[in-house]
């Protein structure tokens, strides 16, 4: 957004979750989406006014955990299409001014990774097992895992092969975690860096940026006193003792990345899913030689308060002074409720989703947004049935498919659009009361979250490219006040109308009649 800084500094950068965004093939579509259909959708993404995809994992997958389980990180999954499909997207994209991150996963392989199957095939003790973390059990016969750990998708983090070792596997048993003390693991990774960035990838986002290493004993946790169900595992953190996270080793293959990143001309950038456990320990993988970004969950778990806001957006600020990066905000991705959802339902769910965007658009350092966020999308009650989340089979809690439900591009019914005109019903449902909801139906209506976000993002490179960072949050009762480059933010978290302060509005997420701030409502002031 400003010459001043590298282009991920400020960016605003849409999430598109592959399978879950546009279906261009086979033709007709046979309902998972696809690189083909992002690339047709590309202009719909410059007409949004976003600077940057970040496309989650379209490699050579058995699709466990939906592209998460990697078997090929140098090819493409024949579900999504091909590298030259790869070539064209990234080729459209730079055409029309969009940056390209894609996802790394390298805490773990698939079960079906090569490395994987001759650590099967191969002796206790052997070197290739020695790529992961096979060990033996505890108990007599070695028949108890281990250690006590448990996997995020719920159940015991080892399983057993026939020859009587274990594995551990910190998601989905067929998710087996490497041994990243073993150095032919970090080569490896170095040259899948290289290949996607001499591909010309603008950036990387890194999974599960804080595992990796475990504490090199692999000993027991102490354990939590109150478990978290799986659902919350993902991003809620909680000071738990964690010997198989965040560990201080992981902070070495960052700074060598970024030697790699680094030696590309072109600014190329990593973010860090990291779920440290808290902004400090955040801050730490954004040191100015480690990554660039690491996602704030701390605004993405706020509930919905004043206070609150304030307090997150004065924390993250200070805990990334000090490095050379900028925050990130994020109120949604393809891992945790959406957020219209979380905050209530419904219209005052759907009101507090966008005047929490338009405060977060106003604040320093990059937005990431989640498909479908721009179209006021709510969670989905996904059947039983057709639920395909691997923790749901783990653990029988409803899981992630509800924020993961294919896009309503047109029509009045399902597939609505998703696979062109005759595309097949899509790989989890819709709603059959979607229709209202569709890109189609919201193009023309100054009044739909489509039209708001398309303004929003308009308004946010108008009013802030090149401002500078200094931004004071405090809140007044109910009221988030923000200030920043000559403009107030105000965000009404309480229940009834406050005055708005003097001035312009420059925009706002609802009506604002009378001079008044309704609740649930947000506008910039100049
Ligand atoms: C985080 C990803 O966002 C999630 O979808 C995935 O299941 C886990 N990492 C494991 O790779």
């Amino acid at each position: 957004m400003s010459a001043a800084h590298p282009w991920w500094y400020d960016a605003v950068v849409y999430q598109v979750y592959v399978r879950s965004f546009a279906d261009a093939m086979p033709v007709p579509g046979d309902g998972i989406g696809d690189l083909p259909g992002i690339t047709s959708r590309l202009p719909y993404l410059r007409e949004l006014g976003v600077d940057a995809l970040w496309i989650t994992p379209f490699y050579t997958s058995p699709q466990k955990d939906h592209g998460y389980d990697v078997a090929d990180y140098a090819d493409v999954d024949p579900l999504f299409g091909t590298l030259a499909d790869v070539d064209r997207l990234l080729e459209t994209a730079h055409g029309l001014g969009l940056r390209v991150i894609v996802d790394l996963v390298p805490n773990h392989t698939s079960d079906q990774h090569a490395w994987f199957q001759a650590a099967l095939a191969a002796e206790p003790g052997s070197p290739e097992r020695a790529r992961y973390l096979f060990r033996d059990g505890r108990g007599p016969d070695g028949a108890e895992p281990p250690n006590n750990w448990d996997s995020v998708f719920g159940g015991p983090a080892w399983t057993r092969v026939p020859d009587g070792q274990w594995y551990l596997h910190l998601f989905d048993t067929s998710q087996p975690d490497l041994d990243w003390r073993n150095p032919e693991v970090g080569d490896m990774f170095e040259g899948v860096l290289r290949f996607w960035l001499d591909r010309g990838v603008d950036g990387f986002r890194v999974d599960v940026a804080h595992g990796l290493y475990k504490e090199a004993t692999l000993r027991d946790q102490v354990r939590p006193k109150k478990p978290k169900k799986a659902a919350e595992s993902m991003v809620e953190r909680v000071l738990n003792d964690e010997p198989m996270w965040d560990q201080p080793e992981v902070h070495d293959v960052y700074r060598r990345w970024r030697k790699v990143l680094d030696s590309y001309p072109g600014d190329r950038m990593a973010v860090a899913e990291a779920w440290t456990q808290t902004a400090a320990s955040m801050a730490m993988f954004i040191r100015p030689d480690e990554l660039h970004q690491a996602f704030n969950f701390g605004w993405l778990g706020t509930p919905w308060s004043a206070t609150a806001f304030a307090e997150v957006i004065t924390d993250s600020i200070a805990a990334v002074a000090a490095a050379a990066s900028a925050p990130t905000w994020v109120l949604s991705n393809h891992d945790v409720e959406r957020h219209p959802t979380r905050y209530g339902g419904g219209p005052v769910g759907l009101a507090r989703g966008r005047a929490a965007t338009l405060a977060m658009l106003a604040l320093p350092g990059s937005a990431y947004l989640y498909q479908g966020e721009e179209l006021g999308l709510e969670q989905v009650d996904v059947p039983p049935e057709a639920r395909q989340d691997p923790s749901w089979f783990r653990t029988g809690q409803p899981g992630r498919d509800g924020c993961r439900v294919p896009l309503p591009w047109s029509g009045e019914a399902p597939p609505y659009g998703f696979g062109g005109p005759d595309g097949a019903q899509p790989w989890i449902p819709q709603p059959a009361d979607w229709a209202d909801l569709t890109v189609a139906a919201q193009d023309a209506d100054p009044g739909s979250t489509l039209a708001f976000y398309r303004r929003a993002l308009a308004a946010r490179r108008a009013v802030f490219a090149g401002a500078d960072e200094a931004t004071v949050a405090s809140a007044e009762g109910g009221l988030l006040v923000v200030r920043r480059a000559g403009v107030t933010v105000v965000l009404n978290a309480g229940s009834t109308p406050v005055p708005l302060p003097e001035g312009e509005v420059l925009i706002s997420s609802a009506a604002v009649p009378g001079g008044l701030l309704p609740p649930d409502t947000a506008a910039w002031i100049r």
